[in-house]
């Protein structure tokens, strides 16, 4: 029997889990657990580019695992584990830090967006995460890593620098493919539809997250920014706070952008945010709950964790020691 293709991703628990991590995201990693072997983590060494708080880091990262579960991703069949109980992606983010080049990491997107935002605080870790991001991927050799649009670049950047890599030294890294889906890759804000939706609050007050209770997600719909011709119209360039509404609406209930148009024909755009707001209350209502209740058990998300890195780091372990041999390392 053929060997199953590995899929792996990760999410930064530097804020809560927003719709858009939902759709741009965990919602395709789900679906795959079945065909796939299946890698996923919270990412917290790339969490602390940042300023974080201590004590919501260590709440936001127990809380993650919860939600990965709730959203459907059963331990049993998915490796769930947190990035730093994995030693070797510190250690390979090292080794890959002296093959990618200044250029190439001065030209990521979010490393510009980021530093403008933290003028205050651009350190290494903000500038070097790339690579960091390319170890976290290549220790698990995937064929695929499903992310949203805005992690893309960063997926291309591991496969130039695994590209080269390989070059060097002989086949030594799998080039990983991304995965991103046609509808949802990139939720904008409910306040700012020029904006991606961001997982942090002081950032973007347009956001809903997974645990917001029905009655502030309806809240946020009914006050999206929208436009004011009054048509429920895919039109991307010229009505973005609608094009967003009907992206959200589509992922969630699965129609086609001509349907939503149909269905909404000749009625106010207050109908229309309110039939979001709802798909999107109750699409997050048993995630929202299933968390809630996860969260009461710590003793079963540490053994989950626990079991997740164990898997995680022999599978970690045998890239790096190959990586190590390869470059020159003299072996313990
Ligand atoms: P992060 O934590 O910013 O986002 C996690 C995932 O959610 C997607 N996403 C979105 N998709 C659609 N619309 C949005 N508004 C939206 N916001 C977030 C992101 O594209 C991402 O897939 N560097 C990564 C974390 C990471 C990682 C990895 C991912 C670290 N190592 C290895 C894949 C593989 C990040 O900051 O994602």
């Amino acid at each position: 029997m053929d060997e199953k293709k590995i899929m792996l991703s990760g999410i930064k628990p530097s804020g809560d889990l927003t719709l858009g991590s939902y759709l741009g995201a965990i919602k395709h990693w789900k679906e795959r657990a079945d065909e796939f072997d299946c890698y996923y983590f919270m990412a917290d060494l790339h969490a602390i580019t940042v300023r974080q708080n201590p004590a919501d880091l260590r709440r936001r990262t127990m809380e993650q695992l919860a939600q990965y579960i709730a959203c459907g991703l059963d331990p049993e069949k998915n490796t769930l584990f947190i990035q730093s109980h994995v030693h070797q992606h510190a250690e390979l983010g090292w080794v890959l830090n002296c093959y990618a080049m200044f250029g190439e990491l001065s030209r990521m997107t979010q490393f510009k967006d980021k530093s403008a935002k933290n003028a205050d605080n651009i350190n290494g870790g903000l500038f070097t995460y790339p690579a960091l991001m390319a170890a976290d991927i290549l220790l698990y050799q995937p064929d695929y890593v499903p992310v949203g649009e805005d992690q893309k670049q960063h997926v291309e950047l591991t496969r130039d620098i695994a590209t080269r890599f390989n070059h060097l030294y002989g086949d030594t890294f799998k080039i990983p493919e991304p995965y991103i889906s046609k509808v949802g890759a990139r939720i904008m804000s409910l306040a700012d539809p020029t904006a991606k939706m961001s997982k942090s609050e002081n950032d973007d007050p347009g956001r809903v997250t997974l645990m917001d209770d029905p009655a502030f997600i309806l809240k946020q719909f009914k006050r999206a920014v929208t436009d004011c011709d009054a048509c429920v119209r895919y039109d991307p360039e010229n009505k973005k706070g609608i094009s967003n509404l009907m992206t959200i609406y589509a992922a969630t209930t699965g129609k086609s952008f001509a349907e939503i148009e149909r269905e909404f024909d000749g009625q106010g755009y207050g109908t229309f945010k309110t039939a979001v707001g709802e798909s999107v209350v109750e699409l997050l209502r048993p995630i929202r709950e299933e968390a809630g209740r996860l969260m009461k058990d710590k003793a079963y998300l540490e053994s989950v964790c626990k079991q997740g890195a164990e898997k995680a780091g022999y599978v970690a372990n045998k890239t790096l020691r190959k990586v190590y041999k390869r470059v020159g390392f003299v072996a313990k």
